[in-house]
């Protein structure tokens, strides 16, 4: 156990000070997918993967990127059934990726670097590898051991129909059939995921009080909170009755009771020095039921999917700010805005497309893409994105432009989707392709040596290496690196007030603060510069004259209302 502090800690402050502004509410918070971020250097990488020793030789990148916290995806032993999100221990490193020392060192290291760390934690599923698991199965139909998990008799004289009309996530009947004591077909077990991520049964006091427990041991090791991955899936209707789409109340999508969980899991963070975090993965098409997850004493943040899966679009794009920071203020919440994560298409493809709307990962891989526009625009939704009011998330790539890898072979897909889709849906692993470091041939520093990267990397990308943006002002990561140290420096970033002001249709513009207004041009025409007095920073240069270009964003010092 170690007691860490941050370097720059927020100081003790009076009450309306804004330094008594706990740090998450308008944090930059960056996503590590540990497997795809960097080996370490002088370890062979395992499998071409990477592991905490590369983070650890990273965090000096993070800190001169300017975040303040990271999320890792889950970093625990797993049998990567689905790259991670199954969890066969909750108390331990993924040995792949490195030891309990190592995560412990690498805690204390971003701390001293002012970052934060926040976890993943899995709650509504477990590995079929994990021993409770095991024993469940080698108990009896029953015991306490299967009351951890769903455990129920098929339907049918023979009981070989699944016990509902459930289906999992990724394709196929959410139930797996177990062999009974002597051998012959037994009960069948719930799975929302893939059948090596058995669902736990949250109505069972030892899996309430097991995951009450994680939360301390991290906790006491410094971490900074938890990302609570599928938050609106735990509770069960203890009826198992079938899905029916006409029904008020679904059998397992947010249901009410999944409320007193985040209640207690507060509690507990709140107990600790440090304003410590809940987020919770809550996609929802309710904003009055997403935002119920934030009232007083449960989760802090949400993520914001309505953003994520928005057109480019000026219209709509009004729409969704509008409307969560309407529901986020209501609840005095703040807002979070998220362009990409692991589980989607990259937005630099999604935006050089016709259709720029978000959809399930991979359905519409191929279609034609303009990568040019689609980083011009991205360039832009980052402007937007880093300004509005509330934490933003920066999915680990896209600081870099890096766009979807849409070629990859069929024997190389590892995402459980494409198989359990009879490879129908390609999956996720476009998105999931190793960071691309320095040199000019795959696999781009990732790893020392030439060992080929888990997810082969397009040599395409040569030119989008940290090295290589590094050395250029005008690349994607130059751009991020000095918004971000904008966003710092300006005080009207961290604070709540947010103004649109008069702009064409196509355009949005908004004031942060006293001083500081935002433009982005959505539109296919230049559109003239509101007066100002400085700008801050654009996404492509401005037009001599002052006015602004198609699909680009702008920070303007404005004079002071
Ligand atoms: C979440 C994760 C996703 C994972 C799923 C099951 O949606 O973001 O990657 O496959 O939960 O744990």
């Amino acid at each position: 156990m170690s007691d860490h502090t941050l370097a720059r800690p927020a100081a003790a402050a009076a009450p309306g000070d804004p330094a008594a502004r706990p740090w998450w509410r308008d944090a930059v918070i960056y996503q590590v997918y540990v497997r795809s971020f960097a080996a370490g250097p002088g370890q062979p990488a395992v499998a071409g993967a990477g592991n905490l020793a590369g983070v650890r030789s990273r965090l000096r990148y993070l800190a001169d990127l300017g975040v303040d916290a990271v999320w890792f995806n889950p970093w625990y032993p797993s049998p990567m059934a689905d790259a991670g999100y199954d969890v066969a221990d909750y108390r331990a490193i993924e040995p792949s990726f490195g030891t309990l020392d190592e995560a412990e060192k690498l805690i204390a290291e971003a701390h001293e670097l002012g970052i934060r760390i926040i976890l993943d934690v899995v709650p509504n599923h477990g590995s079929d590898a994990q021993p409770w698991f095991t024993a469940a199965l080698a108990a009896a139909p029953g015991s306490p051991e299967r009351d951890r998990f769903i455990f129920r008799p098929g339907r049918g004289p023979d009981g070989d129909r699944p016990p509902n009309n459930w289906e999992s996530e990724f394709g196929g009947p959410a139930w797996t059939r177990v062999p009974g004591p002597g051998g012959e077909p037994g009960e069948w077990y719930l799975h929302l995921f893939t059948p090596e991520q058995p669902d736990f049964n949250w109505g069972n006091a030892d899996v309430r009080a097991e995951f009450e427990d994680v939360l301390r041991f991290w906790f006491d090791r410094g971490v900074d909170g938890f990302r609570i991955d599928s938050a609106v899936l735990l509770a069960k209707d203890p009826a198992m009755a079938d899905f029916d789409p006409d029904a008020g109340v679904h059998p397992f999508v947010d249901r009410d009771e999944v409320h007193a969980v985040y209640r207690a899991w507060r509690s507990i963070a709140d107990g600790y020095p440090g304003d410590r975090v809940l987020i919770g993965e809550v996609w929802l098409p309710d904003v009055e039921r997403t935002t119920r997850y934030l009232h007083p004493g449960e989760l802090q943040t949400v993520f914001n999917f309505d953003f994520l899966r928005c057109p480019w679009d000026a219209a709509e794009l009004r729409q969704v700010i509008e409307a969560t920071l309407a529901s986020h203020t209501r609840v005095d919440a703040p807002a979070t805005w998220v362009l990409s994560n692991h589980d989607v298409i990259r937005n630099v493809t999604r935006y050089g497309r016709a259709d720029t709307s978000f959809d399930r990962p991979g359905y519409r891989i191929g279609e034609p893409t303009d990568l040019v526009l689609g980083t011009r625009r991205a360039r832009a939704a980052a402007l937007l994105s880093l300004s509005l009011p509330g934490t933003a998330y920066i999915y680990q790539g896209e600081e870099l432009g890096l766009w979807e890898v849409e070629d990859l072979a069929d024997e190389d897909r590892q995402d459980p989707m494409w198989q359990r889709s009879g490879r129908q849906h390609l999956g996720r692993d476009g998105c999931r392709v190793p960071l691309p470091w320095s040199g000019r041939r795959p696999p781009f520093g990732f790893t020392d040596g030439e060992a080929p990267t888990w997810l082969p990397q397009p040599s395409s990308w040569a030119g989008l290496t940290v090295e290589a943006e590094s050395a250029d002002p005008a690349s994607m990561l130059s751009l991020y690196r000095y918004a971000l140290q904008v966003r710092h420096a300006q005080p009207a970033f961290t604070v709540d007030s947010f103004a649109w002001r008069p702009a064409p249709a196509e355009v949005l513009c908004f004031r942060r603060g006293a001083d500081v207004t935002v433009m982005i041009n959505l539109s296919d025409r230049p559109v003239e510069l509101p007066t100002h007095e400085e700008i801050l920073a654009a996404s492509q240069p401005v037009i001599r004259g002052g006015s602004l270009p198609p699909d680009t964003g702008v920070w303007l010092r404005t004079r002071p209302r």
